[in-house]
């Protein structure tokens, strides 16, 4: 039965219905936005769709990991009532020819360096809501200035859908779950925790009274500079709202920080509060 099918026969036998969008290669963060999911509404379609046109270049695209079948189990363990899993046609028939760009807020952080990628997010997740239709849809907090370009594109759209967040899931040691953590050799996810150590500094310094933008961002620095194969790409103070810049933290602000180890790209990011 298609996907949209299934949707409106749950929603006429009023059933509210949960959507977590992934690209696959599941883990625990996934997981828990299913989890978040059957919480809050009766059904819950998890799609796996490794979305090529928000992936600047070929070899990132290539190299994403994926691992369906265990994707799937892991989904029928968790509870998920429906996998939707279409083909790279079906998503872009030919002569597709639509890109939705959200302006502003993708001007900093991973937009200054992803060229065209946040169109990407916000073209294949109004085609995917578009197609599931479910009342509530959810985004993990790790990808922050994603959460905010598709809650802009949802309002500016129309889409009749609320757009829930679900927490960052770190590892043991504090690396913040992604599936891109699959790609570090040994030795890089090792020295991969740095980045939560960076972002703790951070937190420690404005609980001591630190308020300065550069200041608080200069210790992180020093803090992933320890880490030998670490090559920071951005660290930035933010609005979370408007991911503007800022200079001073007086009202709750995003650090959001991008860093390659090797050839593979982790982002994190904390909420400050001052
Ligand atoms: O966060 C992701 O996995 C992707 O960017 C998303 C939202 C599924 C769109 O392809």
């Amino acid at each position: 039965m298609q996907v949209g099918k299934l949707v409106e026969r749950w929603r006429g036998a009023g059933m509210k219905v949960g959507f977590v969008p992934t690209m696959g290669a599941l883990h625990q963060g996934h997981l828990s936005l299913v989890s978040l999911a059957l919480g809050e509404a009766d059904r819950v379609i998890v799609s796996i769709f490794v979305n090529p046109s928000q992936f600047d270049r070929g070899e990132d695209l290539s190299s994403y990991p994926s691992n369906f079948d265990e994707d799937l189990k892991k989904l029928d363990e968790a509870g998920a009532h429906c996998v939707f899993f279409p083909s790279v046609d079906e998503i872009y028939p030919e002569g597709f020819s639509t890109s939705i760009h959200v302006s502003g807020l993708t001007d900093t952080l991973c937009g200054r360096f992803r060229s065209g990628h946040f169109d990407g997010v916000a073209t294949v997740c109004a085609i995917l809501l578009s197609i599931v239709r479910p009342d509530i849809a959810l985004f993990g907090r790790k990808d922050a200035q994603q959460l905010a370009v598709i809650r802009r594109m949802v309002d500016d759209l129309r889409l009749g859908v609320e757009i829930h967040a679900g927490d960052i899931v770190r590892e043991p040691d504090g690396l913040a779950m992604s599936s891109r953590n699959s790609c570090l050799d040994p030795e890089e996810r090792k020295q991969a925790s740095v980045i939560n150590s960076g972002l703790s500094r951070a937190a420690e310094l404005v609980l001591e009274g630190e308020r300065d933008a550069e200041r608080i961002c200069s210790a992180v620095r020093e803090v992933i500079d320890k880490a030998s194969l670490a090559t920071l790409q951005y660290l930035e103070l933010v609005d979370p709202d408007s991911m503007k810049p800022l200079s001073k933290l007086t009202t709750p602000a995003l650090l959001a920080v991008a860093v390659y180890f090797g050839h593979t790209r982790l982002i994190d990011n904390l909420i400050l509060e001052p």
